[in-house]
């Protein structure tokens, strides 16, 4: 048999571990010849190939990004993307098509397969906002990235009296920023899901610093905004694939504290240093996981599928529920770095 494999969208570490494990479950296990895509959807719409072999996956399981190459590219949305996809696929005997992304990849992938192709998805993302899955691959590192990020400015925030702001990716949702937030001690972490009062913000940091504290840490996600109606005037500016421009909401905070409070005020955009490096084992096993649990999905025969982590289990969920619906961070959660503040 032979299967496709593409990665989409951003990347992210622990891509890398999957590709691996689809390469040596599907050939190793199985006999299955794996063509990849170069460069996600585009790869597959102009006929990108590249032969996966087991000598193209030695020593990757520590690397960040994708061998295969990735891009913000959706047939869905391009004039002839679907009958392209389609030919292509003709073209190279693709028996069915793993698709490694995130939301826009895994939406193209839910009407490539209601196309009529065989497709079987794996969710990644830093954002960890892909409905249907406790984890999607790349998260924990970003985490991980973030939390070292904040333990390292929370001294320098001490040193000079400052309140330091942190900007996390996260355009529809603050996974990286509440968990990361809570893990490194945040004193305020603003999220998309909780629209914030910057009011109140003021209000906490002059409290804080009156009663008992010199400095102070404020993470907040690209995507969070202010509450409409309130006293800041700011809306986040989404690019064609929904991307945001990185900084904007975490500047304009920083001003909007120092203006307002007076006190010495800096921002941090950590930015695609997120995205990049190795991945942590966490990552790596979950890659690893979702590679070898896609492999027997083609196998089965099931298609229009993704792999899911649900508890302690893989599971494979009905893409076409999971695909354009964010999946945003419970209220518990919030709360916790709330009241933690
Ligand atoms: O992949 C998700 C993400 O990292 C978002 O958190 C961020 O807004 C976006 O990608 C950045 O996209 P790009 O790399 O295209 O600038």
């Amino acid at each position: 048999m032979r299967v496709g494999l593409l990665t989409g969208g951003g990347d992210c570490p622990g891509l890398n571990a999957a590709i691996r494990a689809v390469v040596k479950h599907g050939e190793g296990t199985y006999g299955h010849s794996i063509v990849g895509f170069r460069n996600g959807w585009r790869g597959v719409v102009e006929g990108d190939v590249l032969p996966l072999g087991r000598q193209h996956i030695r020593n990757v399981l520590p690397v960040g990004g994708t061998i295969l190459g990735t891009a913000r590219y959706h047939p869905n949305a391009e004039d002839g993307g679907i009958e392209a996809v389609m030919a292509t696929l003709e073209a190279e005997r693709i028996e069915a098509l793993i698709c490694i992304g995130g939301d826009g990849t895994l939406h193209a992938a839910s009407k490539v397969a209601e196309a009529g192709v065989k497709i079987v998805a794996i969710p990644k993302t830093i954002d960890n906002d892909v409905s249907g899955t406790d984890l999607s691959i790349g998260f924990h590192t970003a985490v991980n990235i973030a939390t070292e990020a904040i333990d390292r400015i929370h001294t320098t925030a001490e040193s000079h009296n400052r309140v330091m702001v942190v900007e996390v990716m996260g355009r529809h949702a603050g996974w990286i920023a509440i968990n990361a937030g809570i893990a490194g001690g945040a004193e305020l972490v603003l999220t998309p899901e909780d629209p914030f009062d910057i009011d109140q913000v003021i209000k906490f940091l002059k409290h804080r610093h009156r009663a008992h504290a010199n400095f102070s840490i404020v993470v907040v996600a690209e995507g969070a905004e202010p509450r409409r109606g309130g006293s800041m005037d700011f809306t986040t500016q989404l690019g064609r694939f929904g991307e945001i421009v990185a900084g904007a909401v975490g500047d304009r905070l920083a001003h909007e504290i120092a203006e307002r409070t007076g006190f010495d005020t800096r921002v941090t955009i950590l930015g695609h240093v997120q995205r990049g490096g190795s991945p942590t084992p966490t990552d790596r096993i979950l890659g690893s996981r979702f590679g070898v649990a896609a492999i027997d999905a083609v196998v089965e025969g099931r298609t229009g599928v993704m792999t899911a982590l649900r508890g302690e289990e893989v599971v494979l969920v009905p893409l076409a529920e999971v695909a354009g619906k964010p999946k945003r961070v419970p209220p518990d959660l919030i709360r916790a770095a709330q009241v933690l503040a």
